[in-house]
């Protein structure tokens, strides 16, 4: 009688165990989407929101239509466009995004406040879109600024990526396999209990007892499994920061004179070997020395009215084109050097360890990659930034997966036949050749 009473409440005991644990691996588990799609989140707490959005869609309409004004993040011609869907009435954005000067004309008040802010530009009207169309853009807008540190976090040392497992999913699990165990071992005690009764064993009373933190210090097994996660939580954080030291993807330095390579290599297509002349021929790609700038900047002291942007003022770019006069000590109005010379230090952004080889003449000239592979968008960069993580992760997934360029390459023209008998294909990649050897990129 009284072992059946037991067990009913072992198996009440565990049923309590299981709801207990499946909501709570529930709320773990479900508020993982809300973290990765705040943009549902945030747009459920406003009243008017007639659907979530396609992002992907927005973000199409958004660089076709919107993008030579606006920024998500960053004021540009118009405002930046992140958080508008919380500042304004829905039904007040579609009718100002369909078209603003009626509105302004019909003289909302809002409408006009934010025309004359901007210094009466107009707005472009688009009576195309329709009001699903603005929630789509809307969506894309409002997504938050992605963190640089997210980004790095996916760089391993493999340079694969991971499910994008978050270190949350993982705590959780963590705690819930930890939680699984207190429940298992009281059970057993329990079960153990119930067995030494029905066999009339004696057991201390309950007042006998030895306190918790005791039985936890005295339970060896306990302590073993307790220590076992505390190292793997800690060594999950550990293995984590390491991976992101010493990777500095998205660097940009504030530089000694404000550079542009947009306006430099982009809006007057200036060649990058023009000033990295020694990219094609040698290890290193370098910075051009100011008498190269001087080539062209003897005879231009300012720039035009049209290059100057919302961010940069024609004032603050011809002001940048003195410092350089000042370095170099040209006197614009006599149109000489005065021989008083001040040393520019350009900080350096990219910059692998002492212990890494690489070699760009190898890459420009040999393989015939472009620099943009490597750098990005170079010719959009207002200021330059480290595009690439720059691990060895990242070289190493290239030499993986880009052929060797053979074709066209005098480089290879004699072997390419050669080699190909070598490999036993037409086509290999940098890998095959021994792109993957410790010793190539390691002295
Ligand atoms: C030709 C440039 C231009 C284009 C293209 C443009 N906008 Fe604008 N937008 C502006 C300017 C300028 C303002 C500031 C108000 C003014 O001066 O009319 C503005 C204001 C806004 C505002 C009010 C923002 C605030 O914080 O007050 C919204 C919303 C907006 N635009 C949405 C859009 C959307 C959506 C698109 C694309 C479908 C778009 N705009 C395309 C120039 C533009
Ligand atoms: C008119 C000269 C000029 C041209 C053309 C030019 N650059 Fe530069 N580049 C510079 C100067 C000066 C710096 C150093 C200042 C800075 O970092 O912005 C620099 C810096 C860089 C850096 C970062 C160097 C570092 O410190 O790690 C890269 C990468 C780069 N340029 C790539 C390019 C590419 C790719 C092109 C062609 C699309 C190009 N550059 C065209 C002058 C030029
Ligand atoms: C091949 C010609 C050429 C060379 C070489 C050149 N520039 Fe320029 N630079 C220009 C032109 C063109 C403009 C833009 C004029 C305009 O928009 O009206 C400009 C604009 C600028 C500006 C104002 C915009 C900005 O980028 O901040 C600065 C500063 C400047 N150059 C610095 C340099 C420096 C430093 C070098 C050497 C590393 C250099 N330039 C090399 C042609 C050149
Ligand atoms: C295969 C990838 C790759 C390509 C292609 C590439 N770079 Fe680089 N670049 C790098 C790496 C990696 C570094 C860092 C090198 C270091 O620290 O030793 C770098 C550094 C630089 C620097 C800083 C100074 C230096 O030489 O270390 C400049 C400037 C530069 N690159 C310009 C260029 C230009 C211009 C081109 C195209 C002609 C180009 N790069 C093509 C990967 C590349
Ligand atoms: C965009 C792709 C790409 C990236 C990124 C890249 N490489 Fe390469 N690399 C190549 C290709 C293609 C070749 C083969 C060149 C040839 O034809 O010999 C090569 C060749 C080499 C070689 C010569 C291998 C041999 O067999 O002689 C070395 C060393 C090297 N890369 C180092 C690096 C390092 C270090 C990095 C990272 C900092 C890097 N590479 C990043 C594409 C890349
Ligand atoms: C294609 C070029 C390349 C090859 C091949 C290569 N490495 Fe690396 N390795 C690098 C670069 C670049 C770094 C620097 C990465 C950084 O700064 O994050 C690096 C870093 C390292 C580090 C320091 C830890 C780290 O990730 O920062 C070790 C250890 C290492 N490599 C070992 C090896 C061994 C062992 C091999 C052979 C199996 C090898 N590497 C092959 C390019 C290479």
């Amino acid at each position: 009688m009284k072992q059946v009473k037991n067990r009913n409440s072992a198996s009440k005991l565990l049923i309590l165990g299981t709801v207990f644990l499946f909501t709570f691996f529930n709320t773990v588990i479900a508020q993982e989407p809300a973290q990765d799609q705040p943009v549902e989140a945030l747009e459920t707490n406003t009243e008017e929101a007639s659907s979530g959005g396609d992002v992907a869609q927005g973000e199409k309409l958004f660089k076709s239509l919107c993008a030579a004004c606006h920024k998500r993040y960053k004021k540009a011609v118009g405002p930046a466009l992140f958080g508008v869907a919380d500042k304004y009435d829905r039904q007040w954005i579609y009718k100002w995004v369909k078209n603003s000067a009626e509105l302004i004309a019909s003289g909302d008040q809002q409408a006009i406040a934010i025309w004359e802010e901007y210094n009466k530009v107009s707005m472009n009207a688009f009576p195309q879109l329709s009001n699903a169309d603005i929630d789509n853009i809307l969506a894309y807008v409002m997504e938050p600024k992605a963190e640089p540190a997210a980004a790095n976090t996916t760089v391993g040392v493999s340079g694969q990526t991971g499910g994008g497992v978050s270190s949350d999913v993982i705590l959780g699990i963590l705690a819930v396999v930890f939680l699984m165990l207190v429940v298992v071992l009281f059970l057993v005690n329990k079960t153990l209990r119930s067995f030494a009764e029905a066999n009339n064993i004696e057991l201390p009373k309950s007042e006998e007892r030895t306190p918790l933190w005791k039985a936890f210090v005295q339970n060896q097994f306990l302590v073993l499994v307790s220590a076992i996660i505390l190292l793997l939580a800690s060594g999950y954080f550990v293995y984590g920061y390491f991976m992101q030291v010493g990777v500095d993807q998205g660097y940009a330095p504030v530089q000694p004179i404000h550079y542009s390579h947009r306006i430099h290599a982009g809006e007057n297509q200036i060649e990058c070997k023009y000033c990295h002349s020694s990219a094609r021929v040698s290890k290193h790609s370098g910075i051009p020395s100011l008498n190269v700038c001087m080539n062209c900047h003897k005879s231009i002291s300012e720039v035009a009215e049209t290059t100057a942007t919302e961010e940069y003022s024609k004032e603050f770019y011809d002001g940048e084109i003195q410092k350089l006069y000042k370095a170099t000590g040209w006197d614009p109005a006599s149109q000489s050097y005065t021989g008083d010379t001040q040393p520019v230090k350009w900080v350096r952004i990219h910059n692998l360890p002492d212990f890494a080889y690489f070699n760009h003449s190898q890459h420009v000239s040999v393989a015939g990659v472009a620099c943009q592979t490597c750098h990005g968008p170079v010719e959009e960069m207002e200021i330059m930034y480290q595009n690439a993580p720059l691990t060895m992760g990242w070289c190493i997934n290239c030499h993986r997966e880009t052929n060797v360029n053979v074709t066209d390459n005098g480089y290879y023209e004699k072997i390419h036949k050669e080699l190909s008998k070598k490999y036993g294909v037409d086509k290999f990649t940098a890998a095959d050749m021994g792109g993957l050897e410790c010793g190539k990129c390691h002295y």
